[in-house]
């Protein structure tokens, strides 16, 4: 009974001091939105504490930072051959977790010159550098997944979503809901999932849509013209106000309503790994953007030639979604409602 009892206390110690070693296996680091409406990690980096802006990349990518690092307190550690550049070792704050990362300076000649990126993207060669994969070598996360969550798409609120390396923060899960792993797009090597042509606005069918990407440099959904224009032809036949010139997006592209009150849910179907649909409903709210005159932006943007929807960070408001590094592949779930942009 005494020996019972000296067991159970020294169980209890061990689980204790277990936990004060254990280690967070989450990085929640913040994102805001730069002058290019990209999503931008804020971070410091060096002995120096030097301010830098970090693109989330996700396609072909390493670490890299167009600046000269040797001001930063970097160490110089040799030459990057992926990148072409100078390779460097730093300390980087993410979040609350301080950590080594190494990362190039392009050369001029580099393909990457002028980025200032952290690399979330698929490794194909031993000399990119990556983010997730960095921290799981230094057995600080233990997955090498991550999710992302924005709760806005105004510029100036400052921080507006976070990224979570290693495990998802699951109070953003909605209640009654679950992670579902999507199935990767077998030709395309990327983050991908397939779709099967479901896309809809409101009832209104666009039969569009074989191939799905989530997209963290831009807050538009990109869709094929033919159902650009179905949604123009719809919003016409409905007497909703709107104006819309293309262009690029940055420079003379207009898409704008005078009300958002009669637009319609954007819904489409992606497949999970155990092939069942999960629906994807974007909300008017999610998919424009209140302008400074009263009128609203829409956040659908044409493409010409193509099988894609390329979802922008915007549905990122209702959704949290994962991305998988191993895989190449989508972790998807609705959002809880607590954080969610009012108007
Ligand atoms: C940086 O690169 C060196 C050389 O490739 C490697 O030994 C080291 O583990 C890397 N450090 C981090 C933090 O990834
Ligand atoms: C998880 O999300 C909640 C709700 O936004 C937030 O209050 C909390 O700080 C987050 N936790 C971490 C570890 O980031
Ligand atoms: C796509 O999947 C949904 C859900 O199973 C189904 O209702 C719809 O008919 C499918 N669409 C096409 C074009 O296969
Ligand atoms: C749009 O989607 C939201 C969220 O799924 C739902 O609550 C709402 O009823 C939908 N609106 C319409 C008009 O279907
Ligand atoms: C964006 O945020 C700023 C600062 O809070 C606010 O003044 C502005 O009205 C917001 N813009 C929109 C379109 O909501
Ligand atoms: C938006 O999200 C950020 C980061 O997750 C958080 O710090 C901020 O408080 C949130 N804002 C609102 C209005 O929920």
């Amino acid at each position: 009974m005494r020996q019972n009892k000296i067991c159970q206390s020294l169980t209890f110690a061990l689980l204790l001091l277990s936990c004060i070693n254990c280690t967070p296996d989450t990085v929640s680091i913040s994102l805001k939105i730069s002058e290019l409406d990209y999503l931008i990690i804020p971070t410091k980096y060096g002995s120096s504490q030097c301010e830098v802006n970090l693109l989330p990349l996700i396609d072909y990518c390493s670490n890299v930072i167009t600046q000269p690092a040797n001001n930063c307190g970097a160490t110089l550690i040799g030459e990057n051959s992926f990148v072409g550049g100078k390779q460097y070792i730093a300390k980087f704050q993410l979040g609350k977790v301080e950590t080594n990362l190494n990362f190039t300076n392009p050369d001029v000649k580099s393909s990457f010159y002028r980025e200032k990126a952290l690399c979330f993207g698929e490794i194909f060669n031993p000399s990119q550098d990556n983010v997730v994969e960095e921290l799981y070598q230094q057995g600080i996360i233990k997955e090498q997944k991550f999710y992302v969550q924005v709760n806005s798409t105004n510029a100036t609120l400052g921080v507006i979503g976070s990224i979570e390396i290693g495990s998802p923060n699951l109070s953003l899960i909605k209640r009654g809901s679950k992670l579902v792993n999507l199935k990767h797009y077998s030709q395309n090597s990327a983050y991908s999932t397939p779709s099967n042509r479901s896309l809809k606005y409101g009832k209104l069918p666009l039969n569009y849509g074989d191939l799905v990407t989530f997209d963290l440099l831009s807050p538009y959904i990109k869709i094929g013209i033919f159902a650009v224009n179905s949604i123009i032809q719809q919003l016409q036949e409905e007497g909703i106000g709107y104006q819309y010139h293309y262009g690029t997006i940055n420079e003379d592209y207009l898409f704008n309503v005078d009300s958002i009150e009669k637009l319609q849910n954007i819904s489409l179907n992606v497949i999970a790994q155990d092939e069942t649909p999960f629906t994807i409903t974007i909300k008017p709210q999610d998919y424009t953007r209140k302008l400074q005159n009263g009128k609203y932006q829409v956040l659908l943007y044409p493409l010409m030639y193509n099988i894609q929807i390329n979802l922008g960070y915007s549905i990122l408001q209702s959704y949290y979604v994962g991305f998988d590094l191993a895989t190449q592949s989508y972790i998807i779930t609705e959002k809880s409602e607590i954080n969610v942009d009012q108007f």
